[in-house]
Parts: structure tokens; C-alpha cells; sequence
């Protein structure tokens, strides 16, 4: 049996095991079910076993799962998924220079929309404005998501808030009080948790492909993140004194992208703008905005139509379309 056809196989028993929970399922069942010998059903096990998965045996009752690794690979995160698209193809490493790399690669070849790469780790991950993101193995969850959205170009960075949207209420999910700093920063009490880096290539009137990169510090610990990012970074696992199930997590997080990137595909960006709204921590703030060669201060009043942050200032309002902001007073 080939290595794809075993992880198959394996993906078949480990779902059901995880769909009975805490039941065991007998030897027997699972191979009626599934089509395999008792023999091959004992098998699979082992290889689950010798990859991490704790499955309790018992010649009466059968088989029970009651420990997976924690991992990212297909193997915990596809039983997991509920989705239509996002992840049903997903590509998985231990370490890449960044996910966003590989999966612009993947896409140029073809790649369709929906596939997913994601790493335990990033040797050279990358954030907005040329700066790195912090990757340590096994902490967090390191992802992007290739998208063939049906958009001329200059609706492309709508997909950023959309994504920072499904982020954000994937983290409320997971009991952490995160809100949104335009345009894509996800923040929790003033401290970034999570970040998305967004690139694609386009003609003037057609998006080949976007490339959505998310990443989300779940369980990194203060000292996981680098000395001169300790103040502002954090993760839910600082924020909430336990572990996210990181396999869990990826696989709410692709749905709940799913369910926006539908509600903008159907209802336009007018009904996203309203979702960012009320889960920003922006808009009503005195901000520093930093536009590379100038700083503009001022209240950010609105995000307009196109996804720009209106910002009133001394001298009227300005429409920023890109730019790093600071909120500047404490509420
Ligand atoms: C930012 O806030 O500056 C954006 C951070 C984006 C980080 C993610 S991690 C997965 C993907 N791969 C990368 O190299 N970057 C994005």
C-alpha cells in the first residue's frame, strides 16, 4: 500500500474513532464499515499509535481514541473540518520559509481555490511592511489560504478585512476578547495576537489568485516571542492560562472564513463592513497613523466604502489606504 493510500486509510479510522468519542467501536464495525480486514483495521492503528494517536484497545469492546498529537498534519485536521472548499486540500510541512511562499508557488502551478498550506514552524516568516513573524515550532498556527475570488483588482484588499474578520471571531470563539485594528491586526487588551498578510497577481481587470496568510500566536509563551516584542505581542495561551487545541482551532478557523468569505460573495462588502465595524477597536480612537514618509494624527472616524480609514485631523479628513496605525490614548 502506497503512503498516500495508508494515510487514507488512516484519516477513514481515525474519524470514526473521533466521531464516537469517548465510545469504543468494535474491530468489527470498523471493518464492515470501512471495507477492511480485521487485520488491516489492527494495523492502521499501530501506524496511528506510532505517530502519536493514543487508541485504547480492548478484545471485548473494540478500539477507542483518547489522545492526538498535536499536530497540524492532515491526519488531525481534515476529521475535524466542516467545510465546502477552504482545506479540503491541504498541504503540510514541519518547517517552509513561509506558508505564503509556498502557497504562491502552489498557486502560479495551478493550485485551486480553497487549498491550504500550513506549517508547525517558518524559518522565515513573513509580516506586513517587510517585517518578520515570529514562528516557533509547534506554538502556533501558521496558514494561507489561495483564493480564485471572482473580483476585479481593486476590490482585492476587501479579502484582507474579511479575513481579519474570520480571525477575530475564530479567537471570541476560542474565549479570548479580540477586536480589530485597521486594517488587519487582531489585538487583544492592546496586544497583538494574530496577523494577515495579504498578496496576489492580477491584471488590470482580473485576480489570478490572492494568497490570504493568517498568522494566529496560540500558544506561544511570553518567551517565545522576541525580547523587543514582548510588550505587545500575546497569545491565547497568555491570555487565557491554557493551551488552544491548535488542530481544533485551524479547522473553526477555515469555516468561519468560509462563512465570510460566502456572506461577501453574496452580499457584497457592504455587510462585511458592518461585521468589521462592530468588532473594531479603531474607529472613535485618536490615532498616529504611519504612512512611511509622513505621520498623520487624528480621530479615526470611519472606514469608508472601499475599506479606507477615514481619519480626522487638524486640517480636514483623510482617506488612508494603507499605513500602520497607533492608538494613542488608553480607553
Ligand atoms: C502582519 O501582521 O504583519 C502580518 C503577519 C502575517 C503572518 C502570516 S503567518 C502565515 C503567513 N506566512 C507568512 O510568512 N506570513 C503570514
Amino acid at each position: 500500500m502506497s503512503d498516500a493510500e495508508n494515510t487514507g486509510s488512516e484519516e477513514m479510522i481515525l474519524s470514526f474513532l473521533a466521531e464516537a468519542g469517548d465510545e469504543f467501536v468494535s474491530g468489527e464495525v470498523i471493518s464492515d464499515k470501512l471495507g477492511f480486514t480485521r487485520t488491516a483495521v489492527w494495523k492502521h492503528v499501530e501506524g496511528l499509535r506510532a505517530q502519536g494517536y493514543r487508541i485504547d484497545a480492548s478484545p471485548a469492546r473494540g478500539y477507542r481514541l483518547v489522545g492526538v498529537p498535536d499536530r497540524l498534519g492532515p491526519l488531525e485536521v481534515r476529521p475535524l473540518l466542516a467545510t465546502e472548499d477552504l482545506g479540503q486540500t491541504l498541504h503540510y510541512f514541519e518547517a517552509v520559509d513561509s506558508t505564503n511562499d509556498r502557497a504562491k508557488e502552489l498557486a502560479e502551478d495551478g493550485a485551486v481555490h480553497g487549498e491550504v498550506v500550513i506549517a508547525e514552524a517558518q524559518r522565515a516568516g513573513r509580516g506586513r511592511r517587510g517585517r518578520t513573524w515570529s514562528s516557533p515550532s509547534g506554538r502556533n498556527l501558521y496558514l494561507s489560504v489561495i483564493l480564485r475570488p471572482d473580483l476585479p483588482p481593486t476590490r482585492a484588499p476587501e479579502l484582507t478585512l474579511v479575513g481579519a474578520l474570520a480571525v477575530c471571531d475564530a479567537l471570541r470563539k476560542a474565549g479570548v476578547d479580540a477586536g480589530i485594528k485597521w486594517p488587519n491586526d487582531v489585538l487583544v487588551g492592546g496586544k497583538k495576537i494574530a496577523g494577515i498578510l495579504t498578496e496576489l497577481s492580477a491584471e488590470p481587470d482580473h485576480v489570478h489568485w490572492v494568497v490570504l496568510g493568517i498568522g494566529v500566536n496560540l500558544n506561544a509563551r511570553t518567551e517565545d516571542f522576541p525580547a523587543e516584542l514582548r510588550d505587545e505581542a500575546t497569545s491565547v495561551l497568555i491570555e487565557r492560562g491554557q493551551p488552544a487545541p491548535r488542530a481544533l482551532f485551524a479547522a473553526a478557523l477555515l469555516l468561519t472564513l468560509e462563512h465570510w468569505l460566502t456572506v461577501h460573495r453574496e452580499q457584497g462588502f457592504d455587510a462585511i463592513r458592518e461585521a468589521w465595524r462592530s468588532r473594531s477597536v479603531t474607529l472613535g480612537r485618536t490615532v498616529r497613523v504611519r504612512m512611511g514618509d509622513r505621520d498623520i494624527d487624528g480621530v479615526a472616524e470611519e472606514l469608508d466604502l472601499s475599506g479606507a480609514l477615514l481619519v480626522r485631523t487638524a486640517t480636514g479628513v483623510e482617506r488612508v489606504m494603507t499605513g500602520d496605525v497607533v492608538l494613542l490614548r488608553p480607553r
